[in-house]
């Protein structure tokens, strides 16, 4: 059957508990955790945007309402910065503000796993490819990991999903791919598996967050079958369509920054910061004295 490939849908799973930012997540969505002052999700969604996606659908739990008002529009703030003529605050308050109707909600009621909050969204995203973001990826390159990845699906169609090589001791973090062409820029995979040990990884090739889907992997996810870790993965669900739609790992040109870990985040940090022109002078003079001022902190 013949599918569209254009996609229009993006799906931000965003329910997480985020125990590794405890105690900041207590009462702080993770995603909200700024990198310098711009939320996660704010690249995220600028990602997206830049890759054509038109309707954006959060995958939300309890606790984080904060993201909801995150996402509305600010109209007190926009009219306090216009009467104090404070225009780059407010240009850069306007360039956040999501057009009407574009953002929708669903809820998972438990976090029962990342295949589970993709299927929660199910409804909205009906019978279409869509692409799935996870904000804790953060990827910096000089066009979008997404961009990039909507480019190559019109050539492979199917399932891609972006993939880097990992230190073999990594890859009980990831789910990892196996192909006959692992060092492809596009390569097809013949087989997917989530959290391996190193002794049985079928390579170091690792999937990470940015997936577009074909609508057929929502069934896989309706059968709830709990996988690695005790909950429902989205990894087993997109290996069920090796064979059938199709599955390819994408190797993006980008840094993937892994800001769902603490050194991850924090690497992160520095790396935007000194990409900043406006702080760049000053937070290289911190970090040179850096050293210094951990051994005072000792
Ligand atoms: P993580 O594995 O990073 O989990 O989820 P987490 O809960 O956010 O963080 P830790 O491990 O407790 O620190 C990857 C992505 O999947 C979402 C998360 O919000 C994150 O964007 N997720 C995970 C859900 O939406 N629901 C889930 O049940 C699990």
């Amino acid at each position: 059957m013949f599918r569209q490939t254009r996609v229009r849908k993006a799906v931000f799973p965003v329910a997480g508990m985020g125990t590794r930012f405890l105690p900041a997540t207590k009462s702080i969505p993770k995603e909200l955790l700024p990198l310098v002052d711009r939320p996660l999700i704010q690249y995220a969604i600028d990602e997206a945007r830049a890759a054509g996606i038109e309707e954006f659908i959060f995958v939300t739990a309890r606790g984080k309402t904060a993201l909801e008002d995150y996402l509305d529009h600010a109209p007190h703030l926009a009219e306090s910065l216009r009467r104090g003529n404070k225009t780059s605050l407010l240009e850069e308050l306007e360039s956040t503000r999501m057009p009407s109707g574009s953002v929708a909600y669903a809820r998972q009621d438990e976090p029962r796993g990342l295949g589970h909050a993709v299927w929660c969204a199910r409804h909205l995203v009906k019978d279409e490819p869509f692409a799935v973001i996870l904000p804790d990826d953060v990827i910096a390159g000089a066009t979008p990991c997404l961009r990039q990845m909507v480019d190559a699906y019109r050539t492979c169609g199917g399932n891609l999903v972006a993939a880097m090589h990992v230190p073999p001791e990594a890859v009980g973090s990831y789910g990892i791919l196996s192909s006959s062409a692992p060092d492809a820029a596009l390569c097809a995979v013949d087989g997917m598996v989530e959290k391996p040990s190193p002794e049985t990884a079928p390579s170091t090739l690792a999937v990470v967050g940015r997936y577009i889907l074909d609508p057929s992997v929502l069934t896989h996810l309706s059968r709830a079958q709990v996988g690695a870790g005790g909950e429902i993965q989205l990894t087993d669900a997109i290996a069920a369509e090796i064979g059938r739609t199709g599955v390819h790992g994408f190797r993006f040109e980008g840094e993937r920054y892994d800001c769902g870990s603490k050194a991850g985040f924090l690497r992160a940090t520095v790396a935007f910061a000194l990409a900043r022109p406006d702080l760049r002078d000053d937070f290289r003079q911190c970090l040179a004295g850096a050293t210094q001022v951990g051994v005072a902190a000792e």
